[in-house]
């Protein structure tokens, strides 16, 4: 099993090299960067090996019980071990200890895997929007309630 835990402002190598490894045009720097400041308190690393291999980064939205996964990443090499679906229920027990009762995200229709741990995580598709992100960029969005 991984070891997780929080993110915080020491692993910004580490989540760069994630997120690179794992998105095509992810996050900038600069979000990266402010994911442990700004959503520390709800995002977690996973430690395989000597060192992180995965993260999810999740947040509350202002004044509501509402959350969104904003990023859930794990390098290729550290895939299909377990650590996404670990990363995703700390961070889903993260967000319900802060106060959410919905968790929504969004995920590339062509996402096949990552939908299928979504769906085995309890998330449901609650619309499909095309041009979410721009042109071309059509994106599911999952909910799901926290009891
Ligand atoms: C999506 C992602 C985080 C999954 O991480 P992971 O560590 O490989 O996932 P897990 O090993 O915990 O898988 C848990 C379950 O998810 C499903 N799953 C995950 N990846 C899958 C794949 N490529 N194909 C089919 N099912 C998959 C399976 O149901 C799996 O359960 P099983 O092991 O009992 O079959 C990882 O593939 C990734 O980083 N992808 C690139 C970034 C990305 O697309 N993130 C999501 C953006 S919305």
């Amino acid at each position: 099993m991984p070891s997780i835990r929080k993110l915080n402002s020491d692993d910004f190598n580490y989540l760069l090299t994630i997120e690179t490894e794992s998105f095509s045009s992810g996050y900038s720097p600069y979000f990266i960067k402010m994911i442990p400041i700004l959503f520390g308190n709800t995002s977690y690393i996973a430690i395989k090996g000597h060192s992180p291999q995965g993260y999810v980064a999740t947040a509350l939205q202002q004044g509501s019980r509402r959350a969104w996964i904003l990023s859930l990443a794990v390098r290729p090499k550290y895939r299909q071990l377990g650590l996404g679906k670990a990363l995703l229920e700390r961070g889903l027990q993260g967000l319900a200890a802060a106060g959410a009762r919905e968790v929504f995200l969004s995920v590339a229709p062509d996402n096949r895997g990552a939908i299928l741990l979504y769906e085995k995580m309890g998330f449901s598709c609650s619309q499909e929007v095309s041009g979410y992100f721009g042109p071309g960029e059509d994106r599911l969005i999952m909910k799901k309630d926290l009891i």
